[in-house]
């Protein structure tokens, strides 16, 4: 045995993996197909990669375990820990409890807004096909008919990779630095979906090796690392993929088991930042045959633009980094029970009522944290009150209970301490406002770039995709000034239009024909690297009049 591996027992379930020294025992487990939830993505905040220790071996050093707060004195001495703060440094026997296991109750991608029916027409004679969104943050996956021609079932689940970074740029460079990193990211994702198709197969009773097809979408970096290929160069100027073309593959040299033989489609990428997600969000939105002056924009990690101007397709992306998906904010989370989705500040007291996601009402989950959707509608709503003012700083004046303070920093109370799930105020720190405000402003700054370069002082229609379009309130978003000034009218929400465009691959190979077209005219802008780009930046970072 190589002296830095180690088996770790997991005895709820009967079954020893083996670790590497150097992981926490949340990444071992995760690699080994054993998914949590680690709703926080591995940074010891959110307490659901809760494990018991049986046999503790060497379960690391103390300094990593800010447990207390997190788990319970009472927990903390019957052995639990958080997975995400155990380092690997010897054997070990663990039990996982039923709550940390990785649930059907998971993150939002956002519905599709596909028709019920969709025609058919393919050469494959399998009678299902899997349509993939793989996302930085979310992975959904949609199970399909393809003699009916519709959905069968579908389910959405947070993206393990995220404990490795949570954004594309901080994963190529962990590849980069380590190239073994990019074998461990894949077998995450690669379990991950395989999760996704066992649960989607069983709640339909479906034997999995009748789906014959799947479609994966998802931008240039995940793509790459789903398929093995490494995406560093993406992350160095000129930020060029490896290859662009879409690829063909069998399940199982992927590491798929769900059946071997299936075939694996990857829709083309247009280039390292503008990848298959977006394309596939065009084909399904049809944006060809929109009118001229329209814009579509699929908000994840990374801001995806393409805009259809008199001359054509031309697009852009920006890097807004995952604050509009709740995490790095300090107590985001994913759309799931118990996160603040709306808030509601009376301008008088300050005081904020929160709407909470409960998915099963009859037990409803106290408050954790907030969504992406949260998020915007706290900004929102506190600079509506005055709480927050045009320049981003809080103005705690005008409702002094309603902060509390770190290191002299004031944060607004969203939720006291006794409607909690950690006992503590679930807050909105100064910080939380920062990244909000760089996030918003590249995406200001993206889309009012690519009109102007094309003529447009702003967009005529603006269709936004992605799961954290689908929730947020388009006046939220004009608030806080995502986008260009325009009428409320103007705004479509699309859903998860990269997700459809996947399913529509599946159902119609003409799709395939129709996304090269695509690629190939787009023309791609690089507009973080225009004159003009710092400035439009800098000014849309501050809130709107
Ligand atoms: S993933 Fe470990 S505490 Fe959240």
């Amino acid at each position: 045995m190589n002296s830095n591996t180690y088996n770790i027992y997991i005895r709820s379930e009967d079954k020893t993996i083996s670790a590497q020294s150097g992981q926490t025992l949340l990444e071992a487990l995760v690699e080994s197909g054993v998914l949590l939830r680690a709703d926080c993505g591995g940074r010891g905040r959110c307490g659901k990669c809760k494990i018991q220790i049986i046999n503790p071996g060497d379960t690391g050093t103390d300094d990593k375990l800010p447990e207390s707060g997190v788990l319970s004195q009472a927990e903390i001495d019957a052995g639990y820990r958080l997975g995400c703060r155990v380092d690997i440094t010897g054997d070990m026997t663990v039990d996982i409890p039923e709550s940390s296991l990785l649930t059907p109750e998971v993150a939002q991608k956002g519905p599709t807004t596909l028709p019920d029916i969709i025609p058919v027409s393919r050469t494959s004679s399998d009678p299902y096909g899997i349509a993939v969104d793989l996302g930085t943050t979310t992975i959904a996956l949609y199970l399909c008919d393809l003699n009916l021609g519709k959905i069968t079932a579908s389910i959405s689940l947070r993206n393990p990779q995220v404990i490795l970074g949570d954004d594309v740029m901080s994963r190529i460079t962990a590849v980069s630095q380590n190239p073994g990193t990019l074998r461990r990211l894949q077998k995450m994702a690669v379990n991950a979906m395989e999760w996704g198709i066992d649960s989607l197969c069983r709640s339909s009773h479906i034997n999995p090796e009748t789906i014959g097809t799947m479609v994966i979408v998802g931008n240039s970096t995940m793509i790459h690392m789903f398929l093995g290929e490494d995406p560093t160069s993406i992350g160095v100027f000129p930020y060029e993929p490896l290859f662009k073309e879409e690829k063909t593959v069998r399940a199982d040299t992927l590491g798929l088991r769900f059946n071997p033989s299936a075939e694996i489609r990857t829709l083309p990428l247009i280039s390292g930042f503008l990848g298959a997600d977006i394309v596939s969000a065009a084909l399904a939105v049809d944006l060809e045959h929109k009118a001229k002056g329209t814009l579509l924009v699929d908000v994840g990690t990374n801001g995806e633009i393409i805009f259809l101007g008199k001359n054509g397709f031309s697009a852009t992306s920006c890097a807004t980094g995952p604050a509009f998906e709740g995490a790095s904010i300090r107590h985001g989370m994913h759309a799931i029970s118990g996160a603040i989705d709306a808030v509601q500040v009376d301008p008088e007291t300050g005081k904020a009522v929160c709407s909470v996601i409960q998915k099963n009402p009859k037990q409803p989950k106290k408050i954790s944290g907030l969504c992406g959707s949260g998020v915007v509608s706290t900004v929102a709503e506190l600079f509506r009150a005055g709480l927050i003012l045009n320049d981003g700083r809080f103005n705690t004046e005008n409702a002094p209970d309603m902060f509390q303070y770190e290191n002299e920093l004031p944060e607004y109370i969203l939720a006291q301490a006794g409607d909690t799930l950690s006992g503590k105020a679930v807050t909105f720190a100064q910080q939380d406002i920062r990244a909000i405000q760089l996030a918003k402003g590249a995406l200001y700054a993206g889309i009012q770039m690519l009109c102007r370069e094309k003529g447009y002082e702003r967009p005529d229609r603006l269709l936004i995709a992605g799961a954290f379009g689908s929730y947020i309130k388009k006046e939220d978003a004009l608030t806080i000034g995502m986008f260009p000034a325009m009428a409320s009218d103007d705004i479509e929400i699309v859903g998860n239009a990269a997700g459809a465009g996947a399913v529509l691959s599946l159902f119609d190979d003409h799709y395939r024909k129709k996304a090269q077209e695509l690629v190939r005219e787009t023309e791609v802008l690089e507009l973080a690297l225009h004159p003009d780009f710092q400035d439009i930046f800098i000014e849309s970072l501050a809130f709107p009049d």
